[in-house]
């Protein structure tokens, strides 16, 4: 078995110990608007707001090798001529030490080569469009060393696709001014950009680069640059072909010395009609950022904005902190699930090792349910992405698919027919007010498809939501499913026959009649959620035919959704179904057994428990619970996407971390708890760590998907961070297996925990009080809580009332 490191739990770090992860292991810089990706070895790009059209260094995608790219910092030794990167890539030579700390918004990479040691510390400030890099060098040899420390970015030309694309135009429009030591990449400023990137340094700069080709010298790449190789900067500027900035510092160190040199990548924009200074001359006009500049070169400020920055995330986190008898839990709780939760929130899909930052926006079923796992910690911002989320439904309650981070409109080019995603909208609302207590958001005037007049309360949103659903049933009274449902490989109206044809925006068939289990379990879910806020607001008529529609549409699942052992997932074109026993292939699939079970289908008839053994029968490996099984091994044209994958991968019988979590949450339901922790445990990436070399991704991020049993790479995983298995498994873990569940009425205690454990503690936030929970069980009972304490008095039940704010409450439960 083999680690590549391991996690510091005091620290809420993890420590890489060797460059050479099996894959570059990311971490993320920035939670406001500046944002990079940074890699084990300081690869990766940096962007504003938005992973395409402002991408502020450029990448190399598919690279041999992988991640080259990024924060090029380059030594060299004056007395021996030898030069190396202090984070292994790209000169990849000479380390005899290494570690990487990725930490909570922050990377720091450490090295020593021939007795000098390195240490660089990556973040962004609060608040700041600028990445720091704090390098402190320090000379462990027994006598003076002479170094030359380069750094140095490549800058991506604005709009990240057409940068790799429109070569005839960009080679020739590159440009950058250099003004006191510090180098401007002004590339399309003179015309109708007002925004620019900087790179600036904290020391005096013997010399610097603008040009690559100055820097690296002709057929040379970033692992061997002649600059770097001969200590001399060309001072080059850049006309055109590929502007970077790169600056070199002149270090004498004494024996044990040490030197800290700031770099410093920053983006700024000014108005449009004070672009220049004087006014008429091209000269950037630098008034605003130069403070900016000035501040970060001191040392000081720097390591005052680290301290703030860890501050925030402490205070994030705090929200909820457990201690339980699983280290597993204990770490991925109280730090990384929820870190990864919040680069879901503020990423979406956009920009990761397997999301090129160059197609998706923010999608709104993606973004719906990523909510469930940051509305905790960030309830302004969930509020205000709720909003801006039901802004982009169309007045058929329908909605797009996704938005543009930068406009915040919806996205035409993949338009709306997705019948799920509507749905997801009113679990993210009736989860932002169980969580804050704030009901006046259902008043919230919001325009439908961003049509100014056209406004509606919030409330009004989510009732439509579930009137697109009841608009659209087909033949056996279940939802149509549209272009896809949760699942976007199945595309029950596509036909394709056309390679490279999209399977989610081709025209769909006419008079579709494909419809889906999986919506109508989402269904009965949200109408029942729906039924509540319509309680809240005084609207019991509406809740009442809220509820009646969900019973209308359970019927219709039990008449026809139900397949003997398991429920069914869909009714195809042709009005054959799809994921029964009847099936030669794709027999059973996960979604519909969660989602039905979640909702409360079958748990009055056996059928949720019989549909639950079926998933850890059928669908359980060593590795995780498998999507679907036995995977399609021919390509189906009536089903779309799902089988063009190869049988275990995606889709197509991988392990999807997203709808294990769902498993979890419906055997706590049943109360089978062992099961439950099973399925949580078994995908939960710290304990995978064991098996990285199998695993391949980060431990201490979920990834989307882990192939599956039928698959020859069987668990392995691929696609890690922006996924939403973060968000549900922080919910399967905190609220359902531990319990601590937010409703209308205050909190609500109901542990379901696994038979070996003795209990476990709590601290959890809630509405502006503090609760401190102890909950003790004997070993070996699955039982639940029936009374707790809850300071000094004794309650029935297991739901406890908001405190008032800043209050200290203690809730002691025992289970039998
Ligand atoms: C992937 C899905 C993804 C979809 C996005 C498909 O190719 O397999 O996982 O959700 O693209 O449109
Ligand atoms: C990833 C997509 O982002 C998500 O929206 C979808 O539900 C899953 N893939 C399953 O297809």
């Amino acid at each position: 078995m083999t680690r590549f490191g391991r996690f510091d739990d005091e620290a809420r770090e993890y420590v890489i110990t060797r460059p050479d992860t099996p894959l570059p292991w990311i971490n993320y810089l920035g939670s406001e608007g500046f944002f990079g990706i940074i890699s084990n070895t300081a690869g990766g790009y940096t962007f504003f707001r938005d992973a395409r059209l402002r991408r502020l260094t450029r990448y190399r995608y598919n690279a041999a090798p992988a991640d080259t790219g990024g924060r090029f910092l380059y030594l060299r030794d004056a007395a021996t001529g030898a030069f190396w990167s202090p984070s292994w890539q790209p000169v990849r030579a000479g380390l005899e030490d290494y570690r990487c700390r990725h930490g909570l918004g922050y990377t720091m990479i450490g090295s020593r080569t021939a007795g000098i040691e390195t240490e660089t510390l990556y973040f962004v400030p609060l608040g700041e469009s600028l990445e720091i890099w704090r390098t402190t060098v320090t000379n462990r040899r027994a006598d003076t060393a002479r170094l030359s420390l380069f750094g140095a970015v490549e800058f991506c030309l604005w709009d990240a696709w057409d940068d790799q694309t429109n070569y005839q135009r960009n080679l020739s429009t590159g440009e950058v001014q250099v003004l006191d030591g510090v180098v401007y990449h002004t590339t399309e400023y003179r015309e109708r950009r007002s925004h620019f990137a900087y790179f600036a340094c904290s020391e005096e700069v013997s010399g610097f680069d603008t040009q690559r080709e100055e820097f690296l010298g002709p057929y040379r790449g970033w692992d061997g640059p002649l600059a770097v190789e001969e200590g001399r900067s060309r001072n080059s500027i850049a006309h055109g072909w590929a502007p970077i900035a790169s600056h070199q510092v002149e270090l004498e160190l004494a024996p044990n010395e040490s030197r800290e040199v700031v770099f410093l990548l920053g983006y700024a924009e000014n108005p449009p009609d004070a672009k220049f200074d004087p006014p008429g001359s091209t000269t950037l006009d630098r008034r605003a950022v130069l403070p900016v500049i000035e501040r970060y070169r001191q040392a000081e400020e720097v390591a005052s904005a680290f301290e703030r920055l860890r501050d925030r995330w402490a205070e994030l986190l705090d929200v909820v902190q457990v201690t339980t008898p699983n280290e597993h839990v204990d770490r991925m709780v109280n730090a990384w699930t929820p870190y990864q939760c919040m680069a879901t929130f503020n990423l979406s899909r956009s920009a990761s090792s397997f999301d090129t930052g160059i197609g998706r926006g923010i999608g709104f079923r993606d973004s719906s349910q990523d909510l469930l796992g940051f509305v905790h910690m960030v309830p302004e911002r969930a509020r205000e992405r709720i909003l801006d989320l039901a802004a982009t439904q169309l007045p058929t309650g329908g909605a797009y698919h996704q938005y543009q981070p930068l406009t915040k409109r919806g996205n035409d080019a993949i338009g709306s027919g997705f019948n799920d995603d509507p749905l997801w909208l009113v679990l993210a609302a009736s989860a932002y007010v169980k969580e804050t207590g704030d009901r006046a958001i259902l008043d919230e005037p919001v325009p439908y498809d961003n049509e100014w007049g056209s406004e509606d309360p919030l409330y009004e949103h989510l009732r439509r939501a579930l009137g697109y659903t009841l608009d659209r049933l087909g033949p056996h009274g279940l939802p149509l499913i549209g272009r896809a449902d949760w699942n976007d490989c199945l595309n029950l109206n596509a036909f394709s026959e056309e390679p490279g044809e999209s399977f989610q925006t081709v025209p769909n068939r006419e008079g579709g009649v494909a419809e889906s289990v999986f919506i109508a379990g989402q269904f009965a879910m949200a109408a029942e959620e729906l039924a509540q806020l319509s309680d809240l607001l005084g609207k019991p008529e509406e809740a009442a035919s809220a509820r009646a529609e969900r019973e209308r549409m359970v019927a219709a699942v039990r008449e026809h959704g139900w397949d003997g052992a398991w429920f069914r997932r869909a009714y195809d074109h042709m009005g054959g179904v799809v994921g029964s026993a009847d099936n030669d292939e794709g027999q059973i699939w996960i979604e519909p057994q969660g989602i039905c079970v979640m909702a409360g289908i079958g748990s009055d008839d056996g059928r949720a428990a019989r549909a639950l053994d079926s998933v850890a029968d059928r669908l359980g490996t060593p590795h995780g619970l498998v999507l679907l099984d036995p995977p399609y091994s021919r390509y189906h044209l009536e089903l779309g996407e799902i089988s063009s994958y190869p049988p275990g991968y995606k889709e197509n019988g991988g392990v999807f971390s997203h709808t294990n979590p769902w498993i979890a949450v419906a055997d706590t339901m049943i109360g089978n708890p062992d099961r439950a922790f099973g399925h949580y445990l078994r995908i939960n990436p710290s304990a995978r760590e064991e098996l990285s070399d199998v695993h391949r991704c980060e431990p201490y991020v979920y990834a989307q998907m882990i192939a599956g049993k039928a698959a020859p790479t069987h668990g392995e995983a691929k696609n890690s961070w922006l996924t939403g298995s973060a968000a549900w498994n922080l919910v399967a873990i905190t609220q359902w297996i531990l319990g601590i569940r937010p409703e209308h009425d205050g909190l609500r205690i109901d542990p379901c925990l696994p038979s070996g454990w003795d209990g476990f503690r709590a601290v959890r936030r809630f509405r502006g009080a503090t609760y401190r929970i102890a909950i003790t069980k004997p070993v070996g009972s699955t039982g639940r809580i029936m009374s707790m304490t809850v300071g000094d008095r004794r309650v029935d039940g297991n739901v406890v009332p908001p405190a008032p704010e800043g209050a200290d409450v203690t809730i002691d439960g025992t289970i039998a």
